[in-house]
């Protein structure tokens, strides 16, 4: 199966450049399954019902979530109405889950979201929490393993892949909106430190300069903003997997004025 991820989709312009590629994206590259990460996707924080509709009408199968998925109290009565996740590794009365299992090509696929320690609120051991939701997926028979590594230290999602890879397919990293250069397969395992935003690409990862200008200058605070214009990117970190092994991978870069960037991972 080929399956493609986009990261922390930032308001309405990584909305719209969605809407204006994605189609074209599943068709020309033969995409099976799409995630995505909605949790910046209302106006830079967390998700209404109306752009989850939105969004799962442009072709996203599931999306996963991070430390912004409960910006929106409505997001609670979300959970059941849409494939949306949030981190596994919240405590057990929380409400939505963290792990589902989807069935593409004639294969099961099990899509896990984990955040991060550093910077992040207060949550259970992600790397606890991997270890024994793998153990049971592995029970269950299912193989390919497709994990949204929601952190800010970039350490945490390299330790991650160290520690997983060859038991899942596939690893990257989301929340920084700054994409890495590291896109590789290392034992069947794909992995990408961070993705980087889909949204504006000429601001501060993703919202209005001017307010985080203001912000250092003078330490105060300001609520971030979306910019109502901008120039657009769309990032997808695209993976062949079957069998739990990943074979091949690619980053592909589509700017709003139609320029495109294609970047091949590295194999070990
Ligand atoms: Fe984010
Ligand atoms: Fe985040």
């Amino acid at each position: 199966m080929r399956i493609a991820f986009i990261g922390d989709i930032i308001g309405r312009p990584g909305r719209s450049i969605i809407k204006e590629n994605l189609k074209q994206l599943k068709k020309e590259h033969k995409i099976d399954f799409v995630i995505a990460n909605y949790e910046n996707a209302s106006h830079g924080f967390g998700l209404t019902q109306k752009n989850a509709a939105e969004l799962f009408n442009t072709g996203i199968d599931v999306m996963t979530g991070g430390n912004h998925s409960w910006d929106r109290k409505e997001i609670h009565g979300l959970f059941d109405k849409y494939e949306l996740l949030r981190p596994h590794n919240y405590p057990l009365e929380v409400s939505g889950t963290g792990c589902k299992t989807y069935e593409v090509c004639g294969e099961k696929i099990a899509v896990l979201n984990l955040m991060g320690y550093y910077g992040m609120p207060l949550t259970d051991n992600p790397f606890r929490c991997a270890k024994d939701t793998i153990a049971s997926l592995q029970e269950e028979g299912v193989k390919n393993i497709f994990i949204d590594m929601h952190a800010e230290a970039t350490a945490e999602k390299r330790a991650l892949m160290m520690m997983l890879k060859s038991q899942v397919s596939a690893i990257v990293g989301t929340h920084t909106h700054v994409g890495t250069d590291d896109l590789q397969i290392d034992e069947g395992t794909g992995y990408l430190t961070d993705i980087g935003l889909t949204g504006c690409r000429d601001n501060v990862i993703g919202m209005s300069s001017d307010v985080p200008i203001r912000r250092f200058l003078t330490g105060l605070p300001e609520r971030f903003k979306v910019p109502d214009k901008c120039k657009s990117i769309l990032q997808m970190v695209v993976f062949d997997i079957s069998e739990g092994k990943c074979s091949n991978a690619f980053k592909i870069k589509t700017f709003n004025d139609g320029r495109k960037f294609i970047t091949e991972a590295w194999i070990d």
